[in-house]
């Protein structure tokens, strides 16, 4: 077992690794924190969130099923609940263009029924994440921090690519798609494999989706170039008011024995084919001041009895405690 600190020349990202002896090779387990850090640098000196940086906050509905309790025993699956929810855009920039192909859309939500039926998702709107662990995320970070030039070094961040080729798969999924014409207009996703427990104490592993009820709206690069930086907002509000469908059925995807439960760069076999349980229907009802959404978290490890992350699952584990570093940065 290894412990130190690494100082780099960035002050901010002065981190602490903790190592652990594999064979011959160091297989470092960096801190959510390391991290979250790297990720303040690369951000800029904004406070502001360094993922999902650009957002909205807004307020809704979420109504289940009756077959949802078939899967879970959870409050948050048992009665309409009042939602607050974040749309984003990706990256630390908050002045990203909406019209943007290589980031990923971003759509966390909290079902708030006030009382012990508290259930946050972090979600965006590819099946699959850009890393599978938090080495590999820093890893990532570090091959894109400036150098002495002020610049990142674009042969570190092939090399990187290159020893790590799952690393670009989100990308690959997302130029394949077209431009998200609305926030509500694309898929999101969990991502992670989700355990839901009914009041038999029957388990089932899932996936979550949010399918939007407005479809998959997409645009074309040079319709995405013509709307120009800022659309989202307006879009929605425009959407909210003349009463066109505003939100999605959040579904779960049938997990089985022998499915990939730790590497979220992977999607299970046949994913899109697997049966899906309709769990209920979010509905965005209206635009909320993003203070309410910045006054805190939305926390991915807060999920009410009867549903649980992979605690097995560092990429999972390690975000909460990043979020909240984050959270105190951006304070
Ligand atoms: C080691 C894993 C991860 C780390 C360290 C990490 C780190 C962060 C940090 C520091 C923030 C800013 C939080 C805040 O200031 O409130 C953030 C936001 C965000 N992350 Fe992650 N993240 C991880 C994994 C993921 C995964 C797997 C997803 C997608 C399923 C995801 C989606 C998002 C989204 C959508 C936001 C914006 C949240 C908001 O609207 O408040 N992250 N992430």
């Amino acid at each position: 077992m290894l412990s130190r600190t690494v100082t780099s020349t960035l002050a901010i990202s002065v981190v602490s690794w903790v190592g652990t002896m594999s064979g011959s090779a160091i297989a470092q387990t960096v801190t959510p924190e390391a991290v979250a850090n790297v990720m303040r640098t690369l951000g800029g000196p904004v406070k502001a969130r360094p993922s999902g940086a650009k957002g909205q906050c807004f307020v809704g509905t979420f109504t289940p099923t009756a077959e949802a309790k078939t899967l879970t025993k959870s409050v948050a699956f048992e009665k309409a609940s009042k939602v607050v929810a974040r749309f984003s855009v990706g990256s630390g920039n908050p002045k990203v263009m909406d019209s943007s192909k290589a980031v990923n859309r971003g759509f966390s939500f909290r079902i708030d029924d006030g009382g012990k039926g508290q259930t946050e998702f972090v979600m965006v709107n590819a099946p699959i994440n850009f890393v599978k662990s938090p080495d590999q995320m820093l890893g990532f970070l570090q091959a894109r921090l400036p150098g002495a030039d002020g610049k990142p070094d674009p042969e570190k961040i092939k090399a990187f690519a290159e020893a790590n080729p799952e690393t670009t798969l989100q990308g690959k999924y997302l130029a394949s798609k077209p431009v998200p014409a609305s926030w509500v207009g694309v898929s999101y996703w969990g991502i992670h494999g989700y355990t839901m427990t009914n009041a038999s104490g029957a388990k089932q592993l899932v996936k979550f989706r949010m399918v939007p009820l407005a479809g998959e709206l997409g645009l074309t690069d040079d319709e995405a170039k013509a709307k120009g930086g800022d659309f989202l907002v307006d879009e929605l509000k425009g959407r909210i008011e003349s009463k066109a469908p505003a939100g999605f059925e959040m579904v779960a995807l049938m997990g089985r024995a022998g499915d990939e439960k730790t590497n979220a760069t992977q999607m299970w076999d046949d994913e899109d084919k697997r049966t899906q349980v309709k769990l209920g229907t979010l509905t965005i009802t209206a635009l909320e001041k993003n203070e309410t959404c910045d006054g805190g978290i939305f926390d991915p490890l807060t999920l009410a009895a009867g549903l649980e992350g992979p605690a097995d699952e560092p990429l999972f584990t390690a975000r909460q405690p990043a979020y909240a570093v984050s959270f105190g940065q951006r304070n």
